[in-house]
């Protein structure tokens, strides 16, 4: 009779885990130049599935930090998923004629950020950009590439008119929008707020991802 359980050390599918995009399904960002901006929340944690992934199928991965973030995800952990430089402050590289925020907004082909704070919605709401993440993207052109943003917060401080005016000023801006899902938060409360899953925020970045800058 045969066995169909598999070898000792075989890798397992957990069942319960969200499904990984079928394999080619990140072919799109081969060769595409992608900046990432943490931001200050318990989900930095998914992003580095997110930068990971994206490196395994061939980007360009460049990350930058906002300090709270750095916080909750070590530099480190970034620098060695994307094998680039980690950016955590607006002032690394000044001596550049092209300034460091100017060189990186103009060498992507899109920006994320992912977790993105009920304060870096507003910072980025009213035009601030005084930390690296939001100076970046101060210099991002929307109108040639996407900037996308991925809310992560606690159900109250999503649901806050602030906050929903914000995010209404934001897509009137051009930045598109991706979740925020409902379910289980940090907080132990469960609402409308958690980051979306890594698996999303890739589908996002594969359907937004100019053609222009696949290898
Ligand atoms: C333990 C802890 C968890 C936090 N999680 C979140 C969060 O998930 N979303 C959020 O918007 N703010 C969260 N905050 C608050 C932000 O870290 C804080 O507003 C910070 O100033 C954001 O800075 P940044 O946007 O520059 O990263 C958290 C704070 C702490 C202390």
């Amino acid at each position: 009779m045969s066995d169909s359980r598999p070898e000792p050390g075989t890798p397992q599918r957990d069942p319960g885990a969200p499904s990984c995009p079928a394999p080619g399904a990140l072919d799109a960002v081969r060769g595409a130049r992608i900046f990432v901006g943490v931001t200050g929340g318990i989900a930095a944690y998914k992003t580095c599935t997110v930068v990971s992934r994206l490196a395994q199928a061939g980007a360009a991965v460049t990350v930058a930090m906002t300090e709270s973030a750095t916080r909750f995800v070590q530099p480190l952990t970034f620098q060695a998923l994307s094998a680039r430089h980690v950016y955590t402050s607006a002032w690394e590289h000044v001596e550049s004629l092209d300034p460091q925020h100017i060189s990186l907004a103009t060498a992507c082909d899109l920006a994320l950020v992912a977790p993105c704070t009920m304060d870096c919605l507003a910072r980025l709401a009213t035009g601030r950009t005084d930390d690296v993440v939001t100076l970046i993207l101060s210099a991002v052109d929307r109108r040639r590439t996407p900037v996308l943003l991925a809310p992560a917060m606690n159900s109250v401080m999503w649901a806050q008119p602030s906050t929903q005016r914000n995010v209404r000023q934001l897509r009137d801006d051009g930045f598109d929008v991706i979740g925020p899902a409902s379910g289980w938060q940090a907080c132990r409360h469960v609402g409308e707020g958690r980051m979306s899953e890594p698996e999303e925020i890739l589908a996002a970045v594969v359907n937004r991802v100019p053609a222009r800058a696949r290898a």
